[in-house]
């Protein structure tokens, strides 16, 4: 079944990790997607690899607002319509110490993860509601979006802003039918987490392992895809304002107890 069929997506940090995923799942399903992203070698070649029309890849630094509705503008033209917006793009940010905390750096990180969703969301909303096209706005943000500690203090604090920017415009843009929601993925092996920790995709997944709640499943980037396709699709049709934790569990539970044991 294509539960995607007909529409049109822009998947923001769509060359690599999370978003080549759902790229790959949102054109299976029958959607035209528009990979945006700044690494223009995998993106081309990500789209090249998939070989049909319906994708296509376009350079799009989620920082510059001119590129976000420029890119929006492409995918009307190139595909007709805007029906989806995941904006995944994201960055790590620094592990510096509060007392330590270098503020350009700071800005660095907000001006991609907070600063590029709020550019892609408002570009993304604008065309949906001059074309009353009911879609759906889906972010990126991340378990440490719930809590301190489980990342940098830069990526934490930008991932609690992206949800009260999805909790913020879903309350105005319901109003013209559009829904919008954020996925918070636990730590999973990507270019973004190898390259924030300087190891391997399978240290990343035993470092990931040593805390993870559920276990007997290594948590993969096809995973938080599918419950990008699920957010994008209509099966989520009354779904809107939420937070999709993808963590087995992690933020669910206080680890203050040692575990009860089988
Ligand atoms: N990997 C994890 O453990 C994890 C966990 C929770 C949340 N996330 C979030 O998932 C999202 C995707 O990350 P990933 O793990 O797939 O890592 P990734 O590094 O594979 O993907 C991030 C993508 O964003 C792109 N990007 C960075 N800056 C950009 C900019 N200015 N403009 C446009 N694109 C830009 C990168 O080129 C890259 O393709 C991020 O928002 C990240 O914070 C990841």
């Amino acid at each position: 079944m294509f539960r995607l069929q007909g529409k049109v997506a822009i998947v923001t940090g769509g060359a690599t990790g999370i978003g080549a995923e759902t790229v790959k799942i949102f054109v299976e399903n029958g959607a035209s997607v528009v990979i945006a992203d700044i690494k223009e070698e995998l993106g081309q070649s990500l789209a090249i690899s998939i070989g049909s029309e319906k994708v296509s890849y376009r350079h799009c630094d989620v920082r510059d607002e001119n590129q976000v509705s420029e890119t929006v503008a492409f995918a009307v033209e190139k595909y007709g319509s805007l029906d989806i917006m995941f904006s995944n793009a994201g960055v790590a940010g620094s592990y510096l110490t509060i007392l330590d905390l270098d503020l350009n750096k700071f800005d660095d990180t907000m001006a991609v993860n907070v600063r590029g969703a709020a550019a892609m969301i408002k570009h993304a909303a604008r065309v949906m509601v001059a074309t009353k096209t009911r879609g759906s706005i889906i972010c990126t943000a991340s378990v440490a979006c719930s809590f301190g500690g489980s990342a940098g203090h830069e990526y934490t604090t930008s991932k609690h802003g992206v949800v009260g920017l999805v909790r913020s415009a879903c309350g105005e843009l319901g109003a013209y039918g559009i829904r919008v929601n954020s996925i918070s993925p636990y730590a999973l092996a990507s270019p973004l987490t190898c390259d924030a920790l300087d190891v391997g995709p399978a240290e990343v997944e035993a470092m990931a392992h040593g805390s993870a709640i559920l276990e007997g499943i290594t948590l993969k980037a096809n995973h938080i895809a599918e419950a990008a396709l699920f957010l994008a699709s209509d099966e989520s049709i009354y779904i809107s304002g939420h937070n999709l934790a993808v963590d087995g569990g992690f933020s669910s539970v206080n680890r203050w107890l040692p575990r009860i044991q089988k």
